[in-house]
């Protein structure tokens, strides 16, 4: 849920730029009013900015953005009968405008998140913008604006953070662009990760004329069915009767990926062959471990609560029901605890609490198998239509030319990356059959041992510049055959490596240092013959 984006943005070349920036008549205190489809414009606001900066703000902003200078135009609008008020800001470079327009998209329970996600790319010569949806900002709480004061759902919010903000967003952002440049922008672009993620998936399925491009990172899409089943952990462990410690489940965590690490022929701390990985974490048995200065044996309830949670919930009879987290993935996320008792995680809690049970007291202290199943069919009964951003109807973007990259962290500990996997296919099935080549405008890329968002916590190499890959897409029509990715600096080794276009994996060429890309190439598969290297 928490797009630190930023410190994978590498420096984009300033395209365009002397060409795009001639005009000197350009004046930020008149920017014409957008005119907005099914809703009213109720404000314009503009001012320069100069030599601005925007304070660091973890983990939205890992590193303050200085020497901003933009025209700041605000722009509020309503939907009538809606009762809201929607705030769309943009951010408009004074000098070196590469004519580009960059929507960017929020996180958790925020549609965006406005100068802590469009500086960085301010100072890149994007115009760029983010929008309120009309919801209060808070993204790790939407209990301010989900029910009404009669307790009802406030579906026009909802609506809003579901769908009808990205069309607003890029309608807005792009009439406010063309009015102050005096040109519409060249190439219009999203990028978001988590909820941002889900939002580009949105535009490409409902919206594919607004973007040329689309990147999207561990989409939140099949919202009404992941985020119940990210309550799954939890449930595992209040019917074991077992809250294992953090401790517990990293030394499972470990062992895992200790035993599955050399699968595709690399050491490096990372399960990279993870169709291959059949871990059973039973081997550890009877073992001990030392849990900060205790004793703590690795006991039949402990290993049986970790393959649940890896299984994922069934139905009544058996089937499953949702998918679970990789082996590899941080477990303690989903799996919290706190002083011996169940911790859900707050975004599943919420959208259980305040939108399919609509209920402010909702307690979910020791929920069940039979309580999950009913919450997953409400949530899917009642809010299927709104918000669950998995319509596999591509064909929209397909004949707009629009490009959707995608990637997503294999060992992501929030948002199940078989879920991306899953729709991939569903699009595969559903245009693929029609004989259309799905890779011509929808690429996805799985990065091994990479966390939600490429949050820090684990070890694998996330892509180092995406926006930059997809803009060649668009604009040079160079598909990527590959995209760069290294390790965060927190990681416990370093290595950079190439994401591949799924479902190829970037496998060792057998020779030559593994700790750099150009050791891997792109390839159907892993093979059996794995030369090993460390
Ligand atoms: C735009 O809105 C932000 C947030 O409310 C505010 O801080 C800023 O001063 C506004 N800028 C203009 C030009 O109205
Ligand atoms: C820009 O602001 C910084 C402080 O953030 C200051 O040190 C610097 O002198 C300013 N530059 C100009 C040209 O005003
Ligand atoms: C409109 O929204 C405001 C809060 O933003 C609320 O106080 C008011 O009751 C709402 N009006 C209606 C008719 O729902």
């Amino acid at each position: 849920m928490f797009p630190t984006l930023a410190v994978f943005v590498g420096s984009l070349a300033i395209a365009n730029a002397a060409a795009a920036d001639s005009n000197s008549r350009r004046s930020c205190a008149n920017i014409a009013a957008p005119r907005v489809e099914g809703a009213k414009v109720l404000s314009v606001s503009s001012a320069e900015l100069r030599n601005h900066t925007v304070a660091a703000f973890p983990p939205l902003l890992n590193e303050p953005v200085a020497g901003i200078n933009v025209c700041e135009v605000n722009v509020t609008l309503t939907h009538p009968g809606a009762n809201d008020t929607v705030s769309v800001q943009v951010w408009l470079p004074l000098e070196k405008w590469t004519g580009r327009f960059l929507s960017l998209g929020g996180s958790a329970w925020a549609a965006g998140h406005g100068p802590l996600s469009i500086a960085p790319y301010a100072v890149q010569g994007f115009a760029a913008a983010a929008t309120d949806a009309g919801l209060d900002g808070n993204f790790l709480d939407p209990s301010g604006w989900a029910l009404k004061a009669d307790g009802t759902i406030n579906t026009d919010l909802l609506t809003n953070f579901a769908s009808r903000s990205i069309h607003d967003l890029a309608v807005v952002g792009k009439a406010v662009t063309g009015s102050y440049y005096g040109k519409a922008p060249s190439f219009s672009y999203w990028q978001g990760c988590s909820t941002g993620g889900r939002q580009g998936m949105v535009a490409a399925q409902k919206y594919p004329n607004d973007f040329d491009g689309i990147l999207a990172g561990a989409p939140a899409i099949y919202w009404t069915k992941y985020v119940i089943a990210e309550l799954w952990p939890q449930v595992v462990m209040n019917e074991a009767g077992y809250y294992p410690s953090k401790c517990e489940f990293a030394a499972v965590r470990d062992d895992a990926v200790a035993a599955c690490d050399e699968l595709d022929g690399v050491k490096d701390g990372v399960i990279s062959n993870l169709a291959r990985c059949n871990y059973n974490p039973s081997r550890l048995l009877g073992q001990k471990i030392n849990c900060d200065g205790t004793e703590v044996f690795f006991t039949p309830q402990l290993i049986s609560i970790v393959q649940k949670i890896w299984e994922g919930p069934k139905t009544s009879s058996g089937s499953r029901l949702w998918h679970g987290l990789n082996i590899g993935a941080p477990l303690d996320t989903l799996a919290a605890t706190n002083n011996g008792k169940g911790s859900p995680f707050f975004v599943a809690t919420d959208w259980a609490r305040d939108f399919v049970k609509a209920n402010p007291g909702l307690n979910l202290d020791g929920l069940d198998s039979v309580g999950l199943r009913d919450l997953f069919a409400q949530s899917v009964e009642k809010f299927n239509a709104v918000i669950d951003s998995s319509d596999a109807d591509l064909s929209g973007l397909q004949k707009s030319g629009g490009k959707l990259l995608v990637w997503h962290g294999e060992a992501d500990n929030v948002i199940f990356p078989k879920d991306t996997i899953q729709y991939r296919k569903e699009v595969e099935n559903k245009m693929g059959a029609a004989g259309r080549r799905i890779d011509d405008f929808f690429r996805l890329f799985i990065a091994p041992g990479v966390d939600h968002c490429a949050g820090g916590s684990i070890d694998g190499a996330g892509p180092t510049d995406p926006l930059g890959a997809l803009i060649d897409w668009v604009e040079k029509k160079k598909a990527p055959q590959e995209l760069a990715a290294a390790t965060l600096p927190t990681a416990k080794s370093h290595f950079s490596r190439k994401l591949c276009p799924y479902p190829q994996v970037a496998k060792f060429d057998g020779h030559g240092d593994p700790s750099l890309a150009s050791s891997f190439h792109c390839a159907k598969g892993f093979g059996n013959s794995c030369s090993k290297s460390t």
